[in-house]
């Protein structure tokens, strides 16, 4: 029988009895995502009686018997979470800097590690998509899922009964304006917010329960990027790109060069959008098989807006899947398969960019010889404008064979329409919603 401290090639760490160098004994073992054990084990897994602590701060306490669990769970106390994760990140400074202090070697080449670490790939959930093999991709499965989810903030109802469905491969745009919910459903589906009612499902577990082990496919982009600030950009990356376990360096250099950030700068003087880049660096240089990405290029120039179009168009040939959220239209529009409107904490649409862009308006302009009498009165006709026998307008796509055929009474000089466009349809969910025309 051994005593002491382990440090496992995963970050996790044991402290306490060892017997045939197996966590057989009875210690505390650390993971580097939060979760605590403190217990007894037998050949590798918790046995007896323990206490288990989860990253969201829940507690477990009761017998195990070989790895199943009998006994109560706590759920945590919002302070408690705080003050949790304040420790965690004290504790992954520290592991980093011991990494660096004893293993630079090992710290620089982080290939090498995945060859010591099979347990961590055996962990992967089955529906993890390995882009060489291309025919578990066509096999498309519900990745992320919302059901019936109603948050409330005290009196504030920041979610109301929100439905959704992301399939495996697909880049799913999440749309809504400021404070419409966006983010209050991310972290519903990341199990860091508990839902009032109903449920996130990822990866066919619950969001809540199962986020531990959700997570080790999911790569996260949250909404506001607050980095370490005594850290570099280099740091950060690499410290997250560890924790998530499987990693690439050349796909990390790859992605530093791409978005052109320096990664020797201490975070703290990063502007915005390079603290952006550094969180996109981070979630792209991770091989996971499910992005979410909250308002991922807010923040960015044109050119590098490309950049992370780019990467997510990559993501999406390797059959990952993304879900992201925006409220920049004409992002969705070039980048999504399939989309959900937000307002309010309500879903006010959704479905795929084809099906949705029949529900939104044709604009038109239209010039004729003869004067057009009660344009405005017709079925279908919105927003019109008058200039001489030129008008502008917006026409419903449904009715626009019936003004076509009335208008042409009225000998047509020209007539120009433009296909509609997302942010037609917003503007007009706003109307309506808002009691507008
Ligand atoms: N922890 C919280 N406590 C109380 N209210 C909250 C909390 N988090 C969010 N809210 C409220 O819930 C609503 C939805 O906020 P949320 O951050 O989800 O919106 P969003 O769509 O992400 O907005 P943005 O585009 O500004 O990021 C807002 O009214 C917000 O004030
Ligand atoms: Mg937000």
């Amino acid at each position: 029988m051994n005593k002491g401290t382990y440090t496992y090639p995963d970050g996790s760490r044991y402290e306490g009895e060892m017997k045939d160098d197996q966590r057989n004994g009875k210690g505390i073992w650390t993971r580097p995502d939060g979760m605590k054990f403190e217990g007894e084990w037998k050949d590798n897994k918790p046995d007896g009686y323990g206490k288990l602590t989860m990253p969201d701060g829940s507690l477990r306490e009761g017998y195990w018997k070989q790895g199943n669990f009998v006994g109560t769970v706590q759920q945590p106390d919002l302070e408690g979470r705080v003050k949790k994760l304040e420790q965690d990140v004290q504790y992954l400074k520290q592991e980093l800097d011991n990494l660096r202090v004893q293993q630079p070697e090992e710290f620089l080449s982080l290939d090498k590690k995945k060859e010591k670490e099979p347990a961590r790939q055996e962990m992967k959930h089955p529906f993890s998509v390995n882009a060489s093999s291309p025919e578990k991709v066509s096999n498309l499965r519900t990745v992320v899922q919302a059901i019936d989810i109603t948050k409330k903030f005290g009196r504030l109802t920041a979610l109301n009964n929100v439905n959704l469905e992301v399939k495996q491969g697909e880049v799913y745009g999440f749309i809504g304006p400021n404070g419409a919910g966006k983010t209050t459903a991310i972290r519903i589906l990341l199990g860091i917010l508990k839902p009032t009612q109903g449920q996130g499902m990822v990866f066919g577990k619950d969001a809540w329960k199962d986020a531990v082990e959700i997570h080790r496919n999911v790569s996260y982009v949250p909404g506001e990027v607050n980095l370490w600030p005594e850290l570099t950009g280099g740091e950060v990356i690499d410290l997250f790109v560890r924790l998530r376990g499987a990693n690439n360096r050349s796909r990390r250099e790859e992605l530093i060069q791409k978005f052109d950030l320096d990664p020797s700068k201490k975070c703290g003087t990063y502007s915005k959008g390079n603290r952006q880049k550094v969180a996109l660096v981070a979630a792209f240089a991770s091989d996971a098989d499910l992005y979410i990405l909250d308002e991922p290029s807010a923040g960015l120039d044109p050119l590098m807006d490309r950049v992370f179009r780019e990467c997510v168009m990559e993501a999406k040939q390797a059959g990952k899947t993304v879900f992201l959220s925006s409220h920049i239209l004409s992002e969705v529009e070039r980048l999504c398969d399939k989309v959900s409107i937000i307002r309010q904490g309500e879903i006010i649409e959704s479905g795929y960019l084809s099906e949705l862009q029949h529900l939104t308006r044709t604009s038109a302009r239209l010039e004729t010889r003869k004067p057009v009498p009660s344009l405005s009165q017709l079925k279908g006709v919105h927003n019109l404008q008058e200039d001489g026998q030129t008008y502008s307008f917006q026409v419903d796509t449904e009715e626009l064979d019936s003004i076509i055929k009335y208008i042409s009474r009225f000998d047509i000089l020209k007539l120009e329409s433009a296909p509609p466009t997302l942010e037609d349809l917003f503007m007009r969910h706003y109307e309506v919603v808002g009691g507008g025309s």
